[in-house]
């Protein structure tokens, strides 16, 4: 299987097959990721772009480069870059494309990291492109159910911000390619956009909708919590009729499976209360985790590495 400098742009670009192989290279690749350093990435720099705040995703791709020997290139805030004097977005990609071996781009608008992928002369991996996807927090995700749980014959309810979370439009796209029983829950106003869930269902995803998170709290296999997304709000008087939608406590964990995780891609807000940090159901940290060894190995999968 070849991904020899492919940009990593929307899960929807991924075959089942080609997830398994990632997943598999970030198995051989944990141990590394707890503690060490080799030099399979030697002599490569990775250009990281962040025009959106990020801790997990650029710091765990930094991590990555570090324990593989390469080196990081970190473009910083926008003021401290010819960003503010107005360049664009494509000058930028064109430029950074003859300073790296690859770039990963956090930007606020949906559809830039395509878009970057057309004028980079290196593979571009999106780190986040406003609400619209997330692939690199996917595979982790992924990495991390078939870890702490089971990726056949899933049951998982995904809750929260299903507009506007960009987490979890990827991570339904990948889902749906395990066969996952899917149910969706939010508030009517932040639902799952149309065009997304009809794709799911030519995809035959199984996937159903409600307000109610007690409803699946008794019968879930996984509960991913995820944070209302404030900054992508147009008014914020809705985003404050939103905000504090659902919280799980330690009190809701009475009745679920012994054997039910808890995963949030992080930052969390209202959405888990800290007293559930201790339980045998949280993973979030785990899962947080798990973005390093998978950042290793699609960095060694993109620069064409073998491992
Ligand atoms: N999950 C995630 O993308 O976290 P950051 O915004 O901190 O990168």
């Amino acid at each position: 299987m070849t991904f020899d400098r492919r940009h990593i742009l929307s899960m929807k670009d991924f075959t089942r097959n080609e997830i398994d192989f990632i997943l598999e290279r970030a198995v051989k690749l944990e141990t590394l990721a707890k503690g060490g350093r080799s030099d399979l990435l030697a002599g490569n720099i990775l250009a990281l772009l962040f025009y959106e705040p990020s801790t997990r995703t650029r710091m765990s791709f930094e991590t990555a480069m570090l324990r593989l020997g390469g080196s990081v290139l970190n473009l910083g805030s926008k003021e401290a870059s010819s960003v503010v004097k107005g360049e664009t977005l494509a000058d930028t990609i064109r430029v950074i494309s003859t300073y790296s071996d690859a770039i990963v781009l956090r930007h606020p608008s949906e559809g830039s990291a395509r878009m970057a992928a057309e004028y980079a002369l290196v593979p571009i991996i999106n780190g986040g492109d406003g609400a619209g996807h997330h692939p690199t927090q996917t595979l982790l995700d992924l990495y991390t159910i078939k870890k702490e749980s089971h990726l056949d014959n899933l049951d998982i309810a995904i809750v929260g911000d299903l507009k506007y979370g960009r987490t979890v439009h990827s991570l339904a796209y990948a889902l749906s390619l395990y066969g996952a029983n899917i149910t969706l829950v939010s508030p009517p106003q932040l639902k799952m956009p149309d065009q997304i869930k009809g794709d799911l269902k030519t995809m035959g995803a199984r996937v159903s909708e409600t307000e109610n998170l007690d409803e699946v709290l008794d019968s879930v296999d996984v509960l991913y919590m995820t944070r209302i997304q404030k900054e992508r709000f147009p008014d914020p008087t809705e985003y404050n009729k939103v905000v504090g939608a659902y919280k799980i406590t330690g009190e809701h964990l009475d009745n679920v499976r012994e054997d039910m995780i808890i995963m949030h891609p992080l930052p969390r807000v209202y959405e888990i209360d800290s007293s559930v940090d201790d339980s045998a159901h949280a993973r979030y940290f785990e899962q947080s985790f798990y973005g390093v060894p998978i950042r290793m190995a699609l960095l060694t999968i993109v620069l064409g590495v073998e491992v």
